[in-house]
């Protein structure tokens, strides 16, 4: 038995290998957003409390950056808790605080050794302190590195992000230093969350929905959607090199014609 499933765990690296073997180095998106979504029916189809895929989902959150990481793309950006989960039950939101705290914990020493480079975006303030304490060690341990940058995020909506950005221009023109005049999308632009990071180029959801759901509202408005049935726990390298290949054969015309 185990030597069977040692065999399928050597045939789907080998698989994932020649996938990614396969994949255009100068055509790789620098960017990688995705909606981690199916871990409750994922959890509810095996019979077991929800919270466990969450866990697993973790594990499928690793083999992502891991996968990234190995394709050169410069950043992934994870919607882990938006704004409209607070809606979830007590118990749920939670065991999904507690989640955080250990990974950013545990992982931490793991992402520095590996050059990834953490951030947080959302209304990260109300979050509970000791999620805050957690997120702002492992940033600070890994703002030097240059691999990749992990970008989880938490508290985010969308439109919260939109809204944020009009106050502090709205700020800005009210205490002089900006007019009415200067406001243009770059001056908006540089009031969101992360206004250092590219905008995404590909943004994958799992769990079988086809919607965005408040996230990245103003930044995806050119990424390459992509849509998969799989729940996130069982989201694979295998899979994320698929979304890949998939982008490298699409033509982006960004709103222009495309002149071959
Ligand atoms: C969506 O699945 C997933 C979430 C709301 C949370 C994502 C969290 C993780 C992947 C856990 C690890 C996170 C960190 C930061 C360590 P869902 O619960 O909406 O699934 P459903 O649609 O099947 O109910």
């Amino acid at each position: 038995m185990g030597r069977i499933q040692d065999r399928t765990v050597a045939d789907l690296a080998g698989r994932e290998e020649t996938l990614r073997a396969a994949l255009d180095p100068s055509r790789m998106p620098r960017h990688i957003a995705v909606i981690m979504d199916g871990n409750g029916r994922w959890a509810e189809l095996r019979g077991l409390p929800r919270l466990e895929g969450h866990r697993v989902g973790r594990e499928a959150l690793r083999r992502a950056l891991e996968g990234a990481r190995e394709c050169g793309v410069e950043v992934l950006t994870l919607y882990a808790f938006s704004t409209e989960n607070w809606r979830r039950p007590r118990d749920e939101v939670e065991a999904l605080m507690t989640l955080m705290v250990e990974a950013a914990k545990e992982e931490a020493l793991d992402l520095q050794q590996n050059g990834v480079r953490f951030r947080a975006s959302g209304l990260l303030d109300a979050m509970p302190p000791g999620v805050q304490a957690a997120i702002a060690q492992v940033v600070a341990l890994t703002q030097r590195n240059t691999q990749i940058t992990l970008n989880l995020a938490l508290n985010y909506g969308g439109r919260s992000e939109i809204t944020e950005a009009a106050r502090r221009l709205a700020r800005d023109v009210v205490e002089g230093r900006l007019t009415v005049a200067d406001i243009d999308e770059r001056a908006f632009e540089r009031r969101l969350f992360a206004p250092d990071l590219p905008d995404p180029d590909l943004l994958i959801r799992t769990g079988g929905e086809h919607r965005l759901s408040n996230f990245l509202l103003w930044q995806a408005a050119y990424a390459e959607l992509y849509f998969t049935d799989i729940h996130w726990p069982d989201f694979r390298k295998l899979d994320l090199f698929e979304a890949i290949r998939r982008f490298q054969t699409r033509t982006r015309r960004f709103g222009g014609v495309d002149l071959g």
